[in-house]
């Protein structure tokens, strides 16, 4: 069987590394590539932006490596999930077959970002924010374009659950339609679940 690469992506909090865990333990001949971790061992990582209190990545750097990495893979015939909420504008398109967007209401996200991973407040909100604005998916449709993107949202729904729609999907060669989301509009017809992006 051709190998398949399949770029992972979504808003920090949506469950991309929980997702890929669960497909890589479930299935033989899948590896799992975390863009974050690999920035570190391929030294990409050039410093710390304390405001937005993330890494600073040198993205020529890691965008060799993961050519080089994916390469090599590809040539051993193995299924690579890239895993990473920039994983769609450093991945090697020309590699790329398929791209899977996970998306969590702002509300539910919230939730996870300040309770599970223990985010501040100031990036818990940036967070929350870029989900709203649909930035992992208009990313990918910027750099993937010719390529089957498909969003799956996980609000409400356990890890379980979006393993068994990853593979229906996957099975189907990434022909299924997905979810649609629009939170601006899911907002404005609840405005109580945005209480907690102003206080
Ligand atoms: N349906 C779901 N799918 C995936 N994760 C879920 C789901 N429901 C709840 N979660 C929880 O949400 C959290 C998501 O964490 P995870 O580290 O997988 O996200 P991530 O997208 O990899 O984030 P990051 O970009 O920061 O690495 C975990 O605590 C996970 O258990
Ligand atoms: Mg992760």
């Amino acid at each position: 069987m051709r190998s398949r690469v399949i770029v992972v992506t979504g808003t920090p909090g949506t469950g991309k590394t929980s997702l890929c865990r669960r497909i890589v333990s479930r299935n033989k001949g899948w590896v799992h590539l975390d863009v974050g971790q690999f920035a570190v061992e391929v030294n990409a990582v050039i410093g710390y932006d304390d405001s937005l209190e993330t890494s600073i990545v040198d993205t020529d750097i890691l965008k060799r490596a993961l050519l080089k990495h994916v390469s090599k893979r590809v040539e051993e015939g193995l299924h690579i999930l890239i895993d990473g909420h920039y994983a769609a504008e450093v991945s090697p398109v020309k590699h790329v077959d398929y791209c899977l967007v996970l998306r969590c209401r702002p509300d539910v996200l919230w939730r996870r970002l300040t309770n599970l991973k223990r985010y501040s407040e100031d990036k818990a909100r940036m967070n929350v924010e870029s989900e709203i604005t649909d930035y992992c998916y208009l990313m990918a449709k910027l750099h993937l374009k010719r390529k089957r993107i498909v969003q799956l949202d996980t609000t409400g729904i356990s890890v379980g659950k979006t393993y068994t729609r990853f593979m229906e999907c996957y099975r189907e060669g990434f022909r299924c339609k997905g979810d649609v989301v629009d939170w601006v509009n899911f907002l404005l017809e609840n405005p109580g679940k945005m209480s907690f992006l102003f206080r």
